[in-house]
């Protein structure tokens, strides 16, 4: 296990690398950004974000978001859930581990039973990004992916992140260049939620957070895999994938149905949600999703410019993962199954495989284009 000093030694390596007056990190590994209501924590590997406090409803500051204290631990983490980090060049899956682009086949790595997740081994959320600009609200990490170093993706890829914070709320802006060939991108900020901070006594499960996707009523059917299939469906009103009738509607609202078991697949292993709901005609700046908790009385919401958003109700989480010192009653809580949500916007997944959806142009990034990619979450009380 490498120490925390030898760690902060690397990342200041790093840093000086540049030749730029960026700031090593503070003693425990991270960079802060803060403005009123909101204070945000980072670490550049994976341009993960640590920690995320909001004002619960007794004017407290909670951390929202799951992670680590050791900075040191997330690159040895063996469960690596991809916590708050940026995967590329292609995040979620590749399909059969190949893609045909301008008539030719490539073959990507089989690293998830058959397909490819997050562009497979040396994926970007298991590199340290450069820090490229820092103030007081805002920081940018960047990564220069060279081609073929995720297997089957070719021509360089240059990517940056900025996360600020203003006024309660979180922004995030990815852009990307390919400028020696066309090549698949598919970004999204991989962010883990428990707004209750593990604080609630009654449950860490996050199944009494309240969900709304009021655009999303359509959905991708996926396999035992969660490979979507290519099938677009329409979630019924009240039925276990409808987040869009209604309103402050419990995210376990379905978690008595015998089908929520398996409902995300592996054979009736994985419990609740692992899959991707479309936008559908959403104005310009709306909020597409709402996350609430009444325990702790955060909402969440979501804006986006991306034409969808994947669920994970955290199935795989097996307890063994401490929870952070900044969470939780007590030191010996442990991250449990569904006790948390990943949210990710991004562009359809395996669209580069499924021309069906029209989506696979927009899924290819090559020379004299760049890639945008922009949401915000905000943060107020219920
Ligand atoms: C791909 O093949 C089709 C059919 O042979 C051809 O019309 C098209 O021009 C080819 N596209 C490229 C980019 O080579
Ligand atoms: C991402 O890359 C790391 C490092 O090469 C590897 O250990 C890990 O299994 C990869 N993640 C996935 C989901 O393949
Ligand atoms: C960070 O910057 C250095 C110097 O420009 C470069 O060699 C290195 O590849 C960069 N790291 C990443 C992850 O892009
Ligand atoms: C891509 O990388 C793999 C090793 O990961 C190598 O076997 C293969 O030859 C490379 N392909 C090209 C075209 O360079
Ligand atoms: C900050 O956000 C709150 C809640 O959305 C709003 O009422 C207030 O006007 C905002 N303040 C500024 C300075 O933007
Ligand atoms: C710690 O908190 C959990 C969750 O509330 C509880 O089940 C457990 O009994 C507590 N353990 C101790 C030692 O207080
Ligand atoms: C793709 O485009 C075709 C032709 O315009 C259209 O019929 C189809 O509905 C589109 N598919 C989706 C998923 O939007």
């Amino acid at each position: 296990m490498r120490s925390s000093a030898a760690f902060i030694a690397a990342l200041a390596q790093v840093v000086s690398v540049l030749g730029q007056a960026i700031p090593a990190p503070a003693a425990d590994g991270r960079y802060t950004i803060s403005a009123p209501g909101i204070k945000a924590q980072f670490i550049p590997y994976g341009a993960s974000l640590t920690n995320l406090f909001v004002k619960d409803k007794n004017g407290k500051d909670i951390d929202v978001v799951l992670g680590y204290d050791d900075a040191a631990y997330y690159p040895i983490d063996p469960g690596h859930p991809v916590y708050n980090s940026i995967p590329g060049r292609y995040a979620n899956r590749i399909g059969k581990a190949q893609y045909k682009l301008d008539n030719k086949t490539y073959i990507t790595q089989d690293n998830d039973g058959g397909n490819t997740l997050h562009s497979g081994t040396n994926n970007w959320s298991f590199r340290f990004w450069n820090v490229t600009a820092l103030s007081a609200d805002s920081i940018t990490f960047s990564i220069i992916d060279a081609s073929n170093s995720s297997l089957g993706l070719f021509g360089r890829v240059e990517s940056s992140v900025t996360y600020s914070v203003t006024n309660s709320t979180w922004n995030i802006k990815i852009t990307a260049i390919s400028p020696e060939q066309r090549t698949p991108v598919l970004l999204t900020q991989h962010t883990y939620f428990n707004l209750d901070a593990y604080k609630n006594p009654a449950t860490p499960l996050v199944w009494d957070h309240t969900l709304y996707l009021p655009y999303s009523k359509r959905y991708l059917e996926a396999d035992q895999g969660a490979l979507p299939t290519g099938k677009i469906l329409t979630a019924q009103p009240g039925s276990i994938n409808d987040f869009a009738s209604k309103a402050g509607v419990p995210f376990g609202h379905a978690k008595n149905e015998p089908a929520f078991k398996g409902n995300c697949g592996a054979d009736g292993v994985c419990e609740g949600y692992n899959g991707y709901w479309l936008i559908d005609d959403a104005p310009k700046d709306a909020v597409v999703l709402t996350l609430a908790s009444p325990f702790s009385g955060v909402k969440a919401d979501l804006r986006t410019d991306q034409p969808g958003i994947v669920l994970y109700s955290c199935s795989w989480m097996d307890g063994s993962a401490p929870i952070k010192s900044t969470q939780g009653l007590n030191s010996t809580q442990k991250v449990v199954k569904s006790s948390c949500v990943a949210i990710e916007a991004q562009d359809y997944p395996d669209g580069i495989n499924k021309p069906e959806w029209n989506r696979t142009e927009a899924q290819i990034l090559g020379p004299g284009e760049t890639y945008n990619w922009q949401s915000s979450w905000t943060f107020s009380l219920l």
